[in-house]
């Protein structure tokens, strides 16, 4: 089990590219299933979640295969099995996204119900309804979903939640309705543009979609979708961690292959509390040099405040002037790094959904735990500003969603070192 110890109290001062999203890169390796013939996608990283979904898309008769341009190279050899097991989901959830494109093109799946994880319960009866509406028929046997769809047929379909849209949920409506027949419409569609990267490749592959982006997308069935080359958008949730490495490091940071245009409430934060974020070519430059001001967030589905940035904004608060709030509407259980942050001497106080972070001149550097992805970014962000040595254990959380997450920061300047431990708790 690797933990990471951190060194406090360095700047961070340099240039760091931005991968491909990791969030973008899965459903649209789900959505190669649709295609008759090889497609090839384009700066996917290379993360422990990639390499799952390389496992179950094996097992559901894709060949996968890295290039030696890094392309992913991604072709349907067997349809003979539509099973993605439980062993296999219940370590990503991210799996659902198969559904849709096995439906779709087999007509039949069995996919294990993900259940919940470290940031809340993971429903997924928004997906099951908008397939129903397009003709499925869903039974639940010991607990996987079984879904058949002798035939799919276009219909007008709400994919609004009590928390809003659910961005992989319209990943696999829109997936399934690309091989209806006749328009389907989604409306409180997610406007994420991980979703707009996907409908932008399933229209490469002869798709007929229009209004990703919106709340409102509309999509032509057609008979058969055709593989092609697609590159994944910039990794905009990585980019936002970065920017706020910058900031709670009081450095300036240069990143390079980062749309700004996907992180406008992030960049309205960060110049809100003092930050700079100016615009250089295909990136932008993030520096904090002054004391930081306190702000209120709260986490809203795309265009607004990123749930997938939270932690690393309370990381970040826990030093500004004055008392910041932040409320989580997406996950409201989203919150395992309050403990662990305030181990470290943040003041932060949860009240449900809402918590409220005092504003301290330092953070002490101490063992902690991580939790889920965004959680233990936050706790290496709060390790690299804090007073003394930091240890990040379990980073396998971290793996899933940084690439050498360590290698980069150092060469900006932290001072991270990896090291294989005995986890504490066995
Ligand atoms: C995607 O998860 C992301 N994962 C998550 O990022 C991200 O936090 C989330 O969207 C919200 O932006 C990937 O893209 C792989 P949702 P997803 O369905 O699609 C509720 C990370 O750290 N809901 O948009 O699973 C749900 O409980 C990960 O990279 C239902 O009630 O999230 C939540 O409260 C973590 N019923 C809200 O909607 C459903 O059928 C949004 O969830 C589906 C969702």
């Amino acid at each position: 089990m690797d933990s990471l110890i951190i060194e406090g109290g360095t700047r961070l001062k340099g240039t760091i590219r931005i991968n491909g999203s990791k969030n973008a890169a899965l459903p649209i390796m789900a959505a190669a299933l649709l295609a008759d013939g090889p497609s090839v996608i384009h700066d996917v990283p290379d993360l422990s979640d990639i390499t799952h979904q390389n496992g179950l898309l094996t097992e559901l008769g894709a060949r996968v295969q890295r290039q030696k341009d890094g392309g992913l190279r991604i072709e349907v050899v067997d349809e003979s099995n539509s099973l993605a097991r439980y062993d296999l989901v219940r370590k990503m959830r991210a799996s659902i996204c198969v559904l849709g494109p096995l439906l779709a093109k087999r007509r039949h799946a069995r996919v294990s119900m993900p259940g919940g994880c470290a940031i809340g319960d993971r429903p997924v009866d928004i997906h099951l309804r908008g397939l129903k509406a397009l003709g499925a028929t869903v039974e639940l046997d010991g607990g996987d979903i079984v879904i058949d769809a002798p035939r799919l047929r276009g219909a007008e379909i709400f994919l609004g939640g009590n928390f809003g849209s659910t961005v992989l949920g319209t990943d696999n409506v829109m997936c399934a309705a690309a091989l209806a027949e006749g328009t389907t419409v989604i409306e409180s569609a997610a406007c994420e543009p991980e979703v707009v990267d996907l409908a932008d490749y399933l229209n490469a592959m002869g798709a007929k979609i229009t209004g990703q982006g919106t709340p409102r997308i509309v999509i032509e069935g057609v008979k058969e979708l055709h593989g092609c080359a697609h590159r994944i958008i910039p990794d905009r949730i990585e980019a936002g961690t970065f920017m706020v490495a910058a900031a709670i490091c009081s450095g300036e940071v240069t990143l390079e292959n980062v749309r700004l245009d996907h992180l406008l409430a992030v960049t309205d934060k960060l110049r809100g509390i003092g930050v700079t974020v100016e615009k250089e070519g295909g990136g932008c430059t993030v520096a904090a040099l002054g004391r930081l001001r306190a702000t209120t967030i709260t986490t809203q589905p795309h265009p607004g405040f990123p749930t997938d940035l939270q932690a690393q904004f309370m990381a970040l608060l826990a030093l500004a002037d004055g008392n910041s709030i932040i409320t989580e509407k997406i996950f409201p259980d989203r919150f395992l790094h309050v403990a662990e942050l305030s181990r470290m001497g943040a003041r932060v106080h949860r009240e449900g959904a809402t918590v409220i972070i005092e504003g301290e001149q330092r953070l002490i550097g101490a063992p902690v735990m991580a939790s889920d992805l965004r959680a233990s970014a936050a706790l290496v962000l709060a390790g690299m500003a804090a007073r003394g040595t930091t240890t990040v254990n379990r980073v396998y959380h971290i793996d899933r969603g940084y690439e050498r997450i360590e290698e980069r920061l150092n060469a900006l300047g932290a001072k991270i070192r990896r090291v294989n431990q005995k986890d504490p708790d066995q």
